[in-house]
C-alpha cells in the first residue's frame, strides 16, 4: 500500500466509527410516562399550598375540587354544632356540590387527591368528588393526602375505597403545610 493510501485510511478510521453510533433521537418526549392528576380541596389554603407544590414537583396537571357554595369563616367553625362544615360532617349522606366541570380523566394513571382533615377524616365534599368519578377512576391509583392540625389520615383511604370500589386506593399520607417539593416529590415516586 502506498503511503498516501494508507494515510487516507487511518484518517477515515476514526469517521468510521462515529458513523456506527446509534443514532440520538432528538426532540422525542419520553414514551410511557404515566400521567398523574393532582386534585384538591382546600377552605383556608394550607392544602393548596401543598398540592401546588407537589404538582409542580411531579409534573401533574392540577385541578381544584371547588364547592358550588364556597365555605365562610362562620361555616368552617368547628366549635358550633350548627355551622355548615359540623351539620355536613355529622351527616355521612351528606354531598356538597362541586362547581365546574369533572377533570378528564382519560390517559390519567395516577389522581392525587388533597384535602384538609375535617373531623378525622376526609371532608364530604370529597366524598361527592370520589362518588362522582368513581366509573372514570377505575383501574387506576388513587393516592390521598392531607393537611391537618396534627391528626392523621383516620379513615380516609377506607372511606374513599368503598366510593370508588373499582379504583387502587392507596392508604395515603398526612404532611405538614410547609412539606416542601422535595419531600412530596419523594413521597410520590412510590406511586408512579
Ligand atoms: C371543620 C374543621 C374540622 C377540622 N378537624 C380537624 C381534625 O379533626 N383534626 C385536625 O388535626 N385538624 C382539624 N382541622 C384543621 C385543618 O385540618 C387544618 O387547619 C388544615 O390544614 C386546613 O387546610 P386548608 O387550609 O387547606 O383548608 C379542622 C378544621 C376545620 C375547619
Amino acid at each position: 500500500m502506498k503511503k498516501t493510501t494508507l494515510l487516507a485510511v487511518l484518517l477515515a478510521l476514526p469517521l468510521c466509527g462515529c458513523a456506527q453510533e446509534p443514532e440520538t433521537p432528538k426532540g422525542t418526549e419520553p414514551v410511557n410516562q404515566p400521567k398523574t392528576l393532582v386534585a384538591f380541596f382546600s377552605a383556608t389554603g394550607t392544602t393548596k399550598g401543598v398540592a401546588e407544590r407537589l404538582a409542580g414537583a411531579i409534573g401533574a396537571v392540577l385541578y381544584e375540587i371547588a364547592p358550588e357554595t364556597p365555605y365562610g369563616m362562620a361555616d368552617l367553625d368547628w366549635r358550633d354544632k350548627q355551622s355548615r362544615s359540623s351539620v355536613e360532617m355529622a351527616d355521612r349522606a351528606s354531598r356538597p356540590a362541586i362547581a365546574g366541570p369533572a377533570p378528564d380523566l382519560a390517559g390519567v394513571d395516577v389522581v392525587f387527591v388533597g384535602f384538609p382533615i375535617w373531623w378525622y377524616r376526609e371532608p364530604s365534599i370529597i366524598d361527592t368528588f370520589v362518588e362522582n368519578n368513581a366509573d372514570a377512576l377505575a383501574g387506576k391509583t388513587l393516592v390521598p393526602f392531607a393537611t391537618s392540625g396534627g391528626s392523621g389520615m383516620g379513615d380516609s383511604s377506607a372511606n374513599l375505597q368503598a366510593l370508588a370500589p373499582a379504583a387502587k386506593v392507596a392508604e395515603g399520607r398526612r404532611f405538614r403545610g410547609s412539606a416542601s417539593a422535595d419531600e412530596l416529590a419523594a413521597w410520590a415516586r412510590g406511586f408512579r
